[in-house]
């Protein structure tokens, strides 16, 4: 394990912005002295609840409670160890740390896996394997370069050409199972044969699985994917995320296409925000993806009747997030790789632009197939469309579609109104909060003072020369945890603070006090009033201690003693 110094892990935390490092994985909006945004760490679906403090370098959610430090983020978010995070946080503000970092992945070999056999792919397309393939791929539209930044390959004709290359390698036969590489039947052979190869990369950048397709007219399966494995999840997993997220939120939009080979096609025309679903349905996890940039989506599905329900479906799931949706139906072309062969990108940007509401997206779908000269179509539309509008939480889009149905068809407001039923708004469910901890007023209040001391040095002292001791005795070891702390250091910080107690048994409880305590304005009186009643309830305790002792006693010299002690306390309470 490498040994990386109190002070460097400290001059790391001080120069590392935590609003510019955790910008790169949450949108963060400033709001007052704090920045918030969507928790990355819990379904964050309503408002943002997610809460970066610039100046004291921390963040918090307060839903879901999960908070700390810079390198408490990226160990959470990136799932590494705190030296790993260090190493991690260094290297984005150019801080040079001289030390080797071991993956610690569980999966760590099924990502070489991976790597290694799409290596093997894109090194096989430029061998004379893969020379029809290429002539596939260049008829296509698909030149050298998007080759290379999409990485696409050539699986070998062979059958276990890669298994072998991989056993060859030391690679544990599981390992090509559960990664998806391989499959067995006496012995192992390759997944993928004589296709090309599309890498699949996770949120992150790494590649974990492959889309492959055939190039030759031959009766198979158009695409097989990886099968799920513990590091490729479809429903995880949208293609280019990785590449598109950063533009995305430069660009406030994403556009959302259905193939792989349309992202590609779009990405190589020079409008790199856009993701493919891979022909499968948004999940949970996907939106999750969606809201974490924070922009709106556009979603361009095929222009054919599969493609019309998937917008639907898809549509429905986006804006029941609240997630800002616009949708565009190409024209004239059956997905958007073939529109962009055909026209130009201007065109293209244009549709983009005139992206409509997935509300009226949806009166259009209505309409489709109905004459609506008849009565019964203008009936069942009517009725249709009313349905939709109990949907809607937006009371002016309501009552604009009113007007506009009610004059279009000579049909009486009132009537349309009166069917509509307002259904209300599902809520999400709270989280659970086990995390509370139940405290009585003295513990609260010992809270407030160590909140007060990890803000200021001003605190500590006054801490040391007045109170020197907390009545309860977790409280108590924070508070000196923080006296040793400010004498080693001779300063304070809540972020220095954080890392100082990782390690230590009391690193949960200083994490739910700050998190509880962030939004509290600090005041000098309001600190000196607690000092006071903490003072109060000490010499109660005091008291109360003593007068039990002195039930206990029959020598008289020693009662007197006892009397006297607690009048002392007590005239002491009403200086
Ligand atoms: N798909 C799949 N298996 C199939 C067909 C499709 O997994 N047998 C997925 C692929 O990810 C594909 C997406 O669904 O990209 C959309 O399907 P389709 O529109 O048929 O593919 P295109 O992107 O148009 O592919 P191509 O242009 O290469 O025919
Ligand atoms: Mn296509």
């Amino acid at each position: 394990m490498p040994i990386i110094s109190k002070e460097v892990i400290n001059d790391i935390q001080s120069k590392a912005n935590i609003v510019d490092i955790i910008s790169a994985y949450v949108s963060l909006e400033k709001r007052g002295k704090n920045y918030f945004g969507l928790c990355p760490f819990h379904n964050d679906v309503n408002n943002p609840s997610f809460c970066v403090n610039e100046e004291k370098k921390i963040y918090t959610c307060f839903s879901c409670h999960k908070s700390g430090n810079v390198f408490g983020f990226i160990q959470e978010r990136e799932n590494v160890s705190f030296i790993e995070a260090v190493k991690i946080v260094g290297d984005k503000i150019g801080y040079e740390l001289d030390i080797q970092i071991q993956e610690t992945s569980k999966f760590e070999r099924h990502f070489e896996a991976v790597e290694l056999a799409n290596r093997f792919y894109q090194n096989n397309l430029k061998s004379a394997d893969g020379k029809e393939a290429r002539k596939y791929l260049t008829d296509r539209g698909i030149n050298e370069e998007i080759i290379d930044e999409f990485e696409i390959g050539f699986a070998p004709k062979s059958n276990d050409t890669v298994t072998k290359l991989l056993l060859n390698k030391e690679f544990d036969e599981n390992v090509l199972l559960e990664s998806g590489l391989s499959n067995r039947s006496s012995n192992l052979y390759d997944t993928f044969r004589n296709r090309v190869t599309f890498p699949i990369h996770n949120d992150r950048g790494r590649v974990v699985g492959f889309s492959a397709r055939i190039y030759q007219k031959i009766d198979e399966a158009k695409y097989i994917n990886t099968r799920e494995t513990p590091i490729f999840k479809k429903g995880e997993i949208l293609f280019n995320y990785h590449r598109a997220q950063g533009e995305a939120r430069k660009n406030k939009y994403l556009l959302v296409v259905e193939g792989q080979m349309d992202a590609i096609r779009i990405y190589a025309s020079g409008i790199k925000n856009v993701v493919a679903t891979m022909g499968t349905a948004l999940t949970n996890d996907h939106i999750n993806l969606l809201k974490k940039l924070n922009v709106k989506i556009i979603l361009c599905m095929d222009n054919d009747s599969a493609g019309e329900k998937a917008t639907i479906a898809n549509g429905e799931i986006i804006s029941n997030a609240n997630i800002p949706l616009g949708i565009l139906r190409i024209t004239g072309a059956k997905d958007p790789d073939e529109y962009l062969l055909n026209n130009s990108v201007e065109a293209f940007e244009d549709a983009i632009k005139n992206a409509i509401t997935f509300f009226d997206f949806k009166l259009n779908y209505l309409k489709r197939d109905k004459n609506l000269k008849k009565v019964d179509d203008v009936s069942t539309y009517i009725n249709q469309v009313l349905r939709e509008l109990n949907k809607s939480s937006d009371d002016i889009l309501v009552n604009l579609t009113i007007n506009q149905l009610s004059e279009e068809y000579g049909i009486d407001k009132n009537i349309l109104l009166n069917k509509i039923i307002k259904v209300e708004t599902k809520k999400v469910a709270p989280i659970k909060d086990t995390y509370k901890k139940t405290i009585n007023k003295v513990q609260k209040y010992c809270e407030i003072i160590i909140y007060y001391m990890l803000n200021d040095i001003k605190y500590i002292k006054l801490y040391e020369q007045e109170l020197s001791y907390l009545p309860d005795d977790l409280y108590n070891e924070i508070a000196n945890d923080i006296l040793a702390f400010y004498i080693k250091y001779n300063y304070i910080s809540i972020a220095d603070f954080i890392t100082y107690e990782i390690e230590g048994p009391r690193y949960d409880d200083v994490l739910r006090i700050v998190d509880s305590l962030i939004t509290n304005e600090l005041d000098d009186q309001e600190y000196i009033v607690l000092i006071g009643k903490i003072k109060t309830m000490i010499d109660e305790q005091k008291i109360n201690e003593l007068k039990e002792k002195l039930k206990t006693i029959s020598d008289i010299n020693e009662k007197l003693k006892i009397t006297n002690e607690i009048a002392n306390i007590k005239k002491r309470m009403c200086e």
